[in-house]
C-alpha cells in the first residue's frame, strides 16, 4: 500500500527527531540545570522568551543524539541519511523552542501542560526543516504519524506515572 510505504519512509526521517526531542530529558540528569538559550531575557510581556527548560546543553545533546540515529540508519539501510537526520533533529529542537516561546506568550510557566502543542511542536519543526532541506513528505503519512506521536506520548507518560517516574499521568 502506498500510504504504508510513505509512513515507513517518514518514520525513517522522523526517528532522529523523536530521539532528539527526548534526549535532553535524559541529558539533563547529567548536565543539571544547564545554560538557558534565552540567557534569562524577557519579552515586553514581562515573561521569559523561552524559559529555563530550553538550554544550550539540551540543544547540543538533542542534535548529537539525532545524528547518532541517522548514522545507525545509514549503516542499517545502506543509504546516506546523515543530512536528513540533521535536518530532522535541528528542526525538532527549533520546533520545541517555538513551542516554549508560544507557551510563554500564553502565560504558561515552564512545564505547564498545553495539549497538542507539547506533543507536536518538535514534530512540526522536524517536518518543516525536512521540507526546507528538500526532502519530500507525504501529507497522508504526516497525518498518520501525528496520531501515532500523540498516542505514543500519552501512553509513555501513563507508563512513566505507573512506574513512579512521573508525579502526574500526563
Ligand atoms: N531540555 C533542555 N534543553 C532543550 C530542551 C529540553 O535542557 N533545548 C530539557 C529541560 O530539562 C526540560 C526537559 O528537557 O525541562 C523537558 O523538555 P520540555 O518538556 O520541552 O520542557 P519543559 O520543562 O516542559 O518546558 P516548556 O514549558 O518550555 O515546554
Ligand atoms: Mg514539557
Amino acid at each position: 500500500m502506498a500510504l504504508a510505504d510513505d509512513v515507513v519512509e517518514l518514520l525513517i526521517y522522523i526517528l532522529p527527531a523523536m530521539v532528539a526531542n527526548g534526549a535532553p530529558v535524559v541529558g539533563a540528569k547529567f548536565y543539571g540545570r544547564g545554560h538557558p538559550i534565552d540567557m534569562g531575557a524577557r519579552m515586553p510581556d514581562g515573561r521569559r522568551v523561552l524559559g529555563d527548560g530550553k538550554t544550550v546543553e539540551g540543544f547540543i545533546v538533542g542534535v548529537l543524539a539525532g545524528l547518532v540515529v541517522g548514522i545507525l540508519e545509514t549503516l542499517a539501510l545502506n543509504e546516506n541519511l546523515i543530512g536528513a537526520s540533521l535536518a530532522s533533529s535541528v528542526g525538532a529542537l527549533l520546533g520545541d523552542m517555538a513551542g516554549s516561546f508560544i507557551k510563554r506568550r500564553l502565560g504558561k510557566e515552564r512545564g505547564a501542560p498545553v495539549p497538542l502543542l507539547d506533543q507536536l511542536d518538535f514534530y512540526i519543526g522536524a517536518l518543516a526543516m525536512l521540507y526546507l532541506a528538500g526532502y519530500s513528505i507525504s501529507m497522508g503519512a504526516a497525518m498518520v504519524m501525528a496520531f501515532v506521536i500523540i498516542i505514543l506520548h500519552v501512553s509513555t507518560n501513563w507508563i512513566a506515572y505507573q512506574l513512579g517516574l512521573k508525579s502526574v499521568p500526563w
